[in-house]
């Protein structure tokens, strides 16, 4: 990387030096466009060609009807990362959905970068709320509309074309691997199977990822911080068969008011999570470290205007950036039971069901936390039901330090191309397969992502900013410069 930078600058420098040596001029602040940046911009059109045909397979991993998509976007990124130069690039069969690899050594003295991202995106419903068509990737407002715009093919496309420039300007003094998965929305069960069994191919110094956010394109950030998961199905049965509401109704327990009433329970007054046990191990930070996180900026009103929400809610004692970065939550994500179809019905129902995730912190386990989780649901359960918990996939929290040589490579690739330091910052969200790199791989991760919270990941409309994405790339392109040196 050092080479390229040489070669890339050397007669710009040179003649710099030169002019201000000879006439004794002091050197003004014309800023040269770098090589980098040129490139991206004579190359732009195409960078972005290619991703909007990735974008427009919809590899939706969770539904089965797209098994086939989900192996042409697999396909489509194996040959784009063999088109930028990588060598050994392949598919790798798994018993889901199949993991691209590839790499390029480029020297055993070098470090090695081992790039992670996914291919696979949530699925698109409700299609009526989206202005565009979410497979057809749209321009407006300078973002990019699209599901998996920014989670996370547009965040991981930007390390391939960045490998692309690394490839064309110069070798980076760094070995890179990717490694680009199928089943991230699905909770990454495959990866983690095909991590334990290929450590010796996995073999880096560390993880980079971008599939987190920034906290604005003024303050950049990196994500020191990742919540962990438990994913769990409620199931409320009442009487054998949906009953007529007027001749049963009063006489015999409705399974949905009781669900109802045990969800209702699971917060107390202050917004705390009810069932016992369930904050044993949280670990709670210093005063002097939440005084730290709440430094950076975020505006609650501008927060509030944009959810169109009156009052945020959480729990009490701390404030908003703190109840989804260090503290663990509780919420339903989906429930349903009875007559939800068109007109009325007058029914009792049978059933009630409900899906309930919750966010760990460090030192929560996830499987503990689904443990207590269901422990504490049967032990509400009143007589008139029976209740049924089913566990989804779980995933363990992570953080990462901030003082190894691959943090500090990412700061100065910030300060380099944005002129400022970024803050380091705790996400709400989760991806699983940091923890397990750090436990199967003894890896830490850097996670440099260029996502915008509001850039409505999951939901409908997703976009990601063409911004975002350019700048992606030239940042991580100087992290592999600072890195490698
Ligand atoms: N990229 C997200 C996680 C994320 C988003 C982290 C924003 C930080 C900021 C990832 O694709 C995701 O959605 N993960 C799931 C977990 C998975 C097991 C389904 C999540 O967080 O719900
Ligand atoms: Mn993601
Ligand atoms: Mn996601």
């Amino acid at each position: 990387m050092e080479s390229f930078v040489k070669k890339a600058f050397f007669p710009f420098w040179q003649l710099v030096r030169q002019v201000s040596n000879n006439l004794f001029i002091t050197f003004i602040a014309v800023k040269p466009i770098s090589m980098v940046r040129q490139y991206i911009e004579t190359n732009q059109d195409r960078f972005l060609a290619e991703l909007y045909d990735l974008i427009r397979i919809p590899s939706v991993s969770a539904d089965s009807r797209h098994k086939g998509d989900v192996r042409k976007a697999a396909e489509y990124v194996r040959d784009r990362i063999k088109e930028a130069g990588a060598d050994k690039v392949e598919i790798k069969e798994t018993k889901g959905h199949p993991i691209v690899y590839g790499e390029k050594m480029t020297g055993a003295s070098n470090p090695t970068v081992l790039v992670y991202g996914h291919y696979d995106v949530q699925p698109p419903d409700p299609l009526d709320k989206w202005i565009t068509p979410p497979f057809e990737p749209t321009v407006r407002d300078g973002k990019i509309y699209a599901r998996g715009a920014c989670d996370d093919k547009g965040q991981f496309y930007m390390h391939i074309k960045a490998f692309e420039i690394m490839m064309k300007k110069g070798l980076p003094n760094c070995n890179v691997k990717f490694m680009i998965e199928g089943e991230e929305e699905v909770g990454s069960d495959n990866l983690g199977i095909f991590v334990k069994e290929n450590k010796e191919l996995l073999k880096a110094d560390v993880i980079l990822i971008s599939d987190t956010s920034l906290i604005s394109l003024d303050q950049p950030s990196i994500t020191v911080g990742l919540r962990g998961l438990s994913y769990m199905e409620v199931e409320v049965t009442g009487p054998n068969r949906d009953l007529h509401s007027g001749v049963y109704g009063g006489a015999v327990a409705n399974p949905a008011t009781v669900l109802c009433e045990m969800i209702a329970s699971l917060h107390d007054a202050n917004g705390r999570i009810t069932i016992p046990g369930f904050y044993d191990k949280v670990d709670e930070l210093s005063a002097a470290e939440r005084q730290a996180m709440n430094k950076a900026p975020f505006e609650l009103q501008a927060y509030k205007n944009d959810l169109e929400i009156g009052e945020v809610y959480g729990e009490k004692g701390y404030t908003t950036l703190e109840r989804t970065g260090i503290r663990p939550t509780l919420e339903v994500n989906g429930i349903w039971g009875g007559y939800t179809g068109e007109g009325a019905k007058t029914v009792l129902p049978s059933k009630a069901h409900a899906k309930i995730s919750m966010r760990l912190v460090p030192h929560q386990n996830s499987k503990e936390i689904s443990e207590l989780f269901t422990r504490h649901l049967l032990s509400i359960a009143p007589p008139t039901v029976k209740v049924k918990v089913i566990p989804h996939h779980g995933g363990e929290p992570a953080v990462t330090p901030t003082d190894s040589k691959a943090f500090k490579a990412a700061a100065s690739a910030f300060e380099e191309v944005w002129g400022k330091s970024p803050i380091p910052t705790r996400d709400g969200g989760s991806i699983p397969i940091v923890a397990l790199f750090k436990k199967e791989l003894g890896l830490d991760t850097v996670l440099m992502g260029f996502g915008l919270d509001s850039d409505a990941l999951h939901s409908p409309n997703e976009h990601y900013g063409l911004k975002n994405f350019f700048i992606g790339i030239e940042t991580i392109v100087a992290f592999y410069k600072h890195f490698g040196n």
